[in-house]
């Protein structure tokens, strides 16, 4: 993992409010492929998702996202803002929301990745997810579909 950065010493989590929304599309926008809607993220701010951000100084570093119920986790976003890969804070957000889960009851996480998610299928393996399934064509991928692969990790 990268050595510690300045701003990390000052990082935080807080829950996403509406107002983060224009800032928090942006991020997800440059990051991902495939990014969440407007419309995805206000059901999950005004559903019974957690919907968290890494801040530093009042700038949105990542976002993650939990749905918990009947002792089950499910990741269904996790994003780190592009210019803030590669330094630790997925795996910062990840351990966190795992906390969250645990908090919440869960004992198990699930996720599910594109196959072609070589980065976050790593961090995923890396924090000890394993695979246990596969979604044929599951995710739109242009004109065509893709595989998710479905992973679970025990929270104990
Ligand atoms: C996946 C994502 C959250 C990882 O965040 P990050 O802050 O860059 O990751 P970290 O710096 O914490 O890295 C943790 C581990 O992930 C893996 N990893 C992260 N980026 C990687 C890359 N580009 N290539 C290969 N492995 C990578 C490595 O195993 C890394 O451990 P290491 O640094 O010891 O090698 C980030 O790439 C992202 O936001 N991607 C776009 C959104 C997305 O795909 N989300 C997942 C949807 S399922």
């Amino acid at each position: 993992m990268a050595a510690t950065k300045p701003f990390q010493n000052k990082m935080k989590f807080r829950e996403m409010l509406e107002s983060d929304l224009t800032q928090v599309l942006v991020i997800e926008r440059n990051a991902y492929s495939h990014p969440w809607s407007d419309g995805n993220f206000r059901d999950s701010l005004t559903g019974n998702d957690e919907v968290w951000l890494l801040e530093s100084e009042g700038i949105i570093l990542g976002h993650g996202i939990i749905s918990v119920a009947v002792g089950e986790a499910h990741l269904l976003n996790i994003c780190v803002a592009s210019n803030y890969q590669r330094q630790g804070l997925g795996r910062h957000i990840i351990r966190y929301l795992i906390g969250r889960s645990q908090a919440l009851g869960a004992d198990i996480m699930f996720l599910e990745v594109r196959e072609s998610n070589a980065a976050a299928y790593a961090l995923y393996l890396s924090e000890g997810y394993e695979q246990i399934g596969v979604r044929k064509n599951y995710y739109p991928l242009g004109i065509s579909r893709e595989n998710a692969i479905v992973m679970s990790r025990p929270i104990d």
